[in-house]
């Protein structure tokens, strides 16, 4: 199990210089692009919500939100910072198990939570589950591991150091190829608190599977979706060798 305790308690420090700012600018262009009622404030489900970023921006439009995560830490820390807002529920909840009675204008997972399905059955579950908590013509937009980049630039070790005042977070990320498509990412890190002058070390392995934009395709076709546009991330051109991540949007039709 990936995201316990340690791990999100550090998130929001590791990830601080992540720009959700322009992040949900993107999705909300592309929501308006293309939600035939994106005039009107939605109803979505965002899966693997984590701390909760993207959520708490996209709350100031005026939409509703049921934010799910398969870790309870992270959603613990989502959940407190968002505990006055009541445009917003919470739920532990793994995506390839998730049953809604709800339907969903848009769905939303973002930050390589796709890259988190490791095995075809999963991606299957997942987007069967996706399917059946949409709207007819409600869309699904994600991000993922690009197979194309990830086999150009490689993956490699990386250390990352995060502090405030009284605390140092070292990151230390060393990939493991398992095969074509999977690589374990293995996490090292040490907390060091700077005031005690003690620090502690924690692991976690986090399974990343990387798919091409084809396969991406294949699936949506497979399970009922129609793809509307994919693009590198941070682009709005087709993913090549030079990018490590592909967003897609789809539509449940
Ligand atoms: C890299 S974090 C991204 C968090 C957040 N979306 C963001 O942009 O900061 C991946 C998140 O996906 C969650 N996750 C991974 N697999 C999942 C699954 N099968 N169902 C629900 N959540 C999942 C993890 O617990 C973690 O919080």
């Amino acid at each position: 199990m990936n995201f316990q305790k340690h791990y999100a308690s550090s998130y929001d420090l590791l990830y601080s210089d992540k720009n959700y700012d322009e992040e949900t600018k993107l999705l909300t262009s592309l929501i308006n692009e293309f939600h035939n009622d994106s005039d009107k404030n939605l109803n979505i489900l965002e899966i693997g919500c984590g701390t909760g970023e993207h959520a708490r921006r996209l709350l100031k439009s005026g939409h509703q939100i049921h934010a799910i995560d398969k870790s309870q830490y992270m959603l613990e820390i989502a959940q407190a910072k968002l505990r006055d807002n009541t445009s917003i529920s919470f739920e532990v909840g793994d995506i390839t198990s998730f049953k809604s009675s709800t339907k969903y204008d848009v769905v939303l997972m973002m930050f390589h939570v796709f890259s988190y399905l490791e095995s075809s059955a999963q991606v299957k579950n997942a987007l069967k589950n996706i399917k059946l908590s949409l709207k007819p013509d409600g869309i699904f937009i994600f991000d993922y591991w690009n197979t194309l980049g990830v086999n150009n630039f490689g993956a490699s070790t990386t250390h990352k150091v995060s502090k405030t005042q009284n605390l140092e977070v070292t990151r230390k990320a060393i990939p493991q190829t398992i095969n074509e498509q999977i690589i374990d990412v293995n996490y090292e890190l040490n907390f060091l608190n700077k005031v005690q002058n003690e620090s502690q070390e924690f692991k976690e392995t986090h399974r990343m599977r990387h798919f091409t934009p084809i396969e991406i395709e294949n699936y949506l076709k497979e399970e009922g979706f129609t793809s509307l546009v994919t693009y590198g991330w941070g682009k709005n051109t087709k993913p090549t060798d030079m990018d490590w991540a592909g967003l897609t949007v789809a539509r449940n039709s």
